[in-house]
């Protein structure tokens, strides 16, 4: 879906990047055109993330993620591009045109609405003094002070209220049966499928209420109901209280079993924990995760199934590269039973604790293999060995190792041999990466994303430089002798052309108009260009002469009827540029 280009003007020029970041990132004034502040898609200490006033662009020198306004959206809202530009219409206050009219989407927003509109009702239940028993319940379990942000509430002991309130609010029965709410009874008339229960809404990243959770008052089975999967809700695909957690600042997500733990979690002030809907960790969930940090701390029940289910749950994190954390409960039965004795500091003292997990990670490798065979134990003391021979302290690898040799049935001296052998290679394998580094400097001029990696290193530095003083002083060069067939790296190419097409258009550079047609990764690959090193005006054309006279001379280097021979002759000759 493309929105007309004047649209995508306004609304740019209705959301200044400095107004919409400075909305998320307090920015100082820096050197140049440029503001600076901690960039909130890495964990840094000092700024490396800059916004661009007159270019409208951001760009992180850490991270190397950039764009522009509509793309800082997509990122720090998880937000696909189309939803990004309804995000920010909405924040001017602006009408989106929809050119296409999808009946799915219909009712999907219809969907939204009415859970919207459900978990409304369950709050104003809970207000009431219907709502009574729910009120009890909630200070009970000491989270009163949480059901603003969570936007609890509390089903009525009724059979119809809800389906009553929403048809009187115009749902169909279909929809209300459709959105998991109401369910066909014998006589063919409907009733609450959630009925005198605690209700947790669950909202998705953008802010929609996709499904509910609804914990009985006290004990009795089943003590949870969960919605159906439906249209806008996949339980596998989403985490209970993602909404909230994507906002910390903590520098990871804490990954609780239960709703109440999660409440409770927030309210003690850990507002980055989250938990997995009644399920086991999915894949996505996971991946959903990722997202949005790169630690993760696992804070499951202490019984037996939540210490299984941890070491599931590390299983499934470990291929996405987050550093996981295994937090141990001592004397209680969950995060909340513990934090409701212990207190916030004691919970955080767990966490803190919980940062070097080897012994976890050695029962994770072990359930991995078979110790019963000889095969099994071998593959076993080979990953061991590897993991342990990671461990920066010597006093570490021995605790460590004495553990994993006995569980394989070895000796602690054939098996500390086996950590030292894997030492020696790790360390001969970055001696070497260092060397090659050493010897090719220009490897540092690669973009950040793999995908974008240059072929043609010195060429492409020289395209870089086209790209920046055409997207800089786009009124001086209507007129280029430059293809985009002549540039080797494909993406910037592909910018060029665009911008140059801009150029020639006479409308000025603008970024917005490059977001709807280009990907993240190439939109951070320009403002990356584009926040170097600044060229005068009058240097300009100059610094462009000089520029083409490179990728001219690089393309000879290469040209057809060249053998390969000649080539590599030539290639020796100006060594140094390498290759
Ligand atoms: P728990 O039994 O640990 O619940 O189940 P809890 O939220 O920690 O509640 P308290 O502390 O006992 O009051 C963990 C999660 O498993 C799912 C729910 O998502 C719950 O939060 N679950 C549990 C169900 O979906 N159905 C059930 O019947 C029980
Ligand atoms: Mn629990």
């Amino acid at each position: 879906m493309a929105f007309p280009e004047s649209f995508i003007e306004e609304l740019k020029e209705r959301n200044d990047i400095v107004d919409v970041v400075g909305s998320y990132v307090p920015l100082t004034k820096k050197s140049g055109g440029s503001l600076f502040g901690l960039c909130p898609f890495h964990n840094e200490k000092t700024p490396s993330f800059s916004v661009n006033q007159g270019m409208q662009i951001y760009h992180c020198f850490g991270c190397g993620k950039g764009g522009g306004v509509v793309n800082f959206i997509m990122e720090i809202e998880n937000l696909s591009y189309p939803d990004a530009v309804r995000f920010l219409a909405k924040r001017a206050g602006m009408e989106v045109p929809e050119d296409t009219y999808d009946p799915r989407r219909g009712r999907r927003e219809r969907m939204l609405q009415l859970n919207r509109e459900a978990a409304r009702f369950f709050r104003a239940q809970l207000l009431a003094p219907t709502g009574a028993a729910g009120q009890a319940y909630v200070q009970k379990r000491g989270i009163v002070k949480m059901v603003n942000p969570f936007g609890l509430g509390y089903a009525p002991d009724s059979w119809q209220a809800l389906t009553d309130a929403m048809t009187a609010k115009g749902y169909t029965h279909e929809e209300l049966v459709d959105a998991g709410l109401s369910r066909v009874g014998k006589s063919g008339g409907l009733y609450d499928y959630f009925r005198n229960r605690l209700m947790f809404p669950v909202i998705d990243v953008r802010g929609n209420v996709i499904g509910f959770s609804g914990r009985i008052l006290g004990d009795g089975e089943p003590k949870y109901l969960n919605s159906p999967d439906t249209l806008v809700y996949s339980k596998s695909r989403s985490l209970f209280a993602l909404n909230l957690a994507k906002k910390s600042k903590s520098g990871y997500i804490l990954l609780a079993e239960g709703n109440i733990d999660v409440v409770s979690l927030h309210q003690a002030g850990f507002d980055s924990a989250v938990a997995s809907l009644g399920t086991s960790l999915t894949p996505d969930q996971a991946r959903l995760m990722a997202n949005y940090t790169t630690r993760v701390v696992i804070a499951y029940d202490a019984d037996a199934a939540g210490q299984k289910a941890a070491q599931r749950a590390i299983g499934i994190l470990q291929p996405l590269d987050l550093k996981i954390n295994v937090v141990k409960i001592p004397g209680a039965k969950d995060p909340d039973e513990f934090i409701q004795a212990n207190g916030p500091d004691k919970f955080r003292q767990l966490i803190e604790r919980s940062g070097n997990q080897t012994e976890y990670r050695l029962e994770e490798t072990a359930a991995q293999f078979d110790l019963k065979t000889d095969d099994g134990r071998l593959n076993y003391l080979r990953a061991a060995a590897k993991l342990i021979a990671s461990l920066p302290g010597s006093v570490e690898r021995e605790i460590y190792g004495m553990r994993a040799a006995e569980k394989a049935n070895v000796s602690r001296d054939a098996f500390m041999l086996e950590v030292e052998k894997v030492r020696r290679q790790n360390t001969s394998a970055a001696r070497k990466k260092r060397e090659r580094e050493a010897a090719a400097p220009l490897r540092s001029a690669q973009p950040a994303d793999r995908s974008l990696r240059y072929q043609n290193v010195p060429s492409a530095v020289a395209e870089e430089g086209v790209l920046n003083l055409l997207c800089r002083f786009p009124e001086q060069f209507r007129n280029l002798p430059l293809g985009k067939e002549d540039f080797t790296s494909p993406a910037l190419g592909g910018l060029f052309e665009a911008v140059y097409a801009q150029a020639r258009a006479g409308s000025g550079f603008s970024v917005a108009a490059l977001e709807q047609s280009f990907p993240p990764e190439q939109m951070a690959l320009l403002t990356g260009i584009l926040q170097r090193d600044e060229i005068s005006a009058a240097a300009a054309e100059q610094a462009m002469g000089d520029y083409i006279k490179k990728i001219r001379a690089e393309k000879d280097k290469t040209a057809p009827g060249d053998d390969l021979r000649a080539y590599a002759e030539k290639l020796k000759r100006t060594k140094g540029y390498g290759s």
